[in-house]
């Protein structure tokens, strides 16, 4: 079960921080996240969604890492199995990068915090999904170091909506694999 699509946002850009003048922090995910989450996600990820990994994250199951900056979360990450799991390596799914603030470095700040985690755990590599057509994400991985491991397989996860509903994505996706040095 992944998020890896690119999906459109139209929504209030109202006491949002400024994009480029203050510094930015990487922690762990906490329940306090999520309106700010919500917002910076919207309205492509729903905030039951964001809910859900935030309880996946707080229970164990899996981890969500926020990028913060004046006290708001501006994009997220999680890391945790799926499918797609591989041997001695971790998992990177569901990146995502408040649209306001992208190209300022934080995509590449959560990553690289997933790659520390991966090391501090003697893992061998990162392993993530990315959809076929998103060619900005899948740039971004190339230029940090992820290669494209086989042909394109077809993905498939559940995305929550906020009226209780849910909807199936299924999508053709690469697996893309950076191994630590
Ligand atoms: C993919 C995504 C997470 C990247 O986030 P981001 O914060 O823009 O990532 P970065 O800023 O680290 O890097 C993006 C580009 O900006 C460039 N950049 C970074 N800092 C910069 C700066 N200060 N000035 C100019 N360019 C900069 C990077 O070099 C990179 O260039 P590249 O695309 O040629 O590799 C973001 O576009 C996003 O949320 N997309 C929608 C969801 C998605 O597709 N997620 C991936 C799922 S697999």
């Amino acid at each position: 079960m992944i998020h890896c699509g690119r999906l459109q946002r139209d929504r209030n850009m109202r006491n949002k921080p400024n994009a480029t003048t203050s510094a930015i922090e990487i922690r762990t995910a906490t329940d306090h996240d999520l309106e700010s989450l919500a917002e910076a996600h919207a309205p492509g990820i729903s905030a039951a969604q964001i809910k859900r990994r935030l309880e996946e994250s707080s229970n164990g199951f899996r981890t969500m890492l926020v990028a913060v900056k004046e006290g708001r979360a501006v994009g997220s990450v999680s890391i945790g199995g799926g499918r797609f799991q591989r041997k001695n390596s971790l998992r990177l799914f569901a990146l995502d990068v408040d649209p306001e603030f992208r190209r300022n470095g934080i995509g590449t700040m959560l990553i690289n915090a997933v790659e520390a985690i991966a090391f501090n755990r003697d893992l061998n590599e990162v392993n993530l999904e990315v959809e076929t057509d998103n060619k900005d994400a899948t740039r971004l991985y190339r230029r940090l170091g992820y290669r494209i491991c086989g042909n394109p397989v077809m993905d498939r996860w559940t995305l929550l909506q906020d009226n209780g509903s849910s909807k199936t994505i299924e999508v053709p996706v690469f697996v893309m694999v950076k191994r630590l040095g």
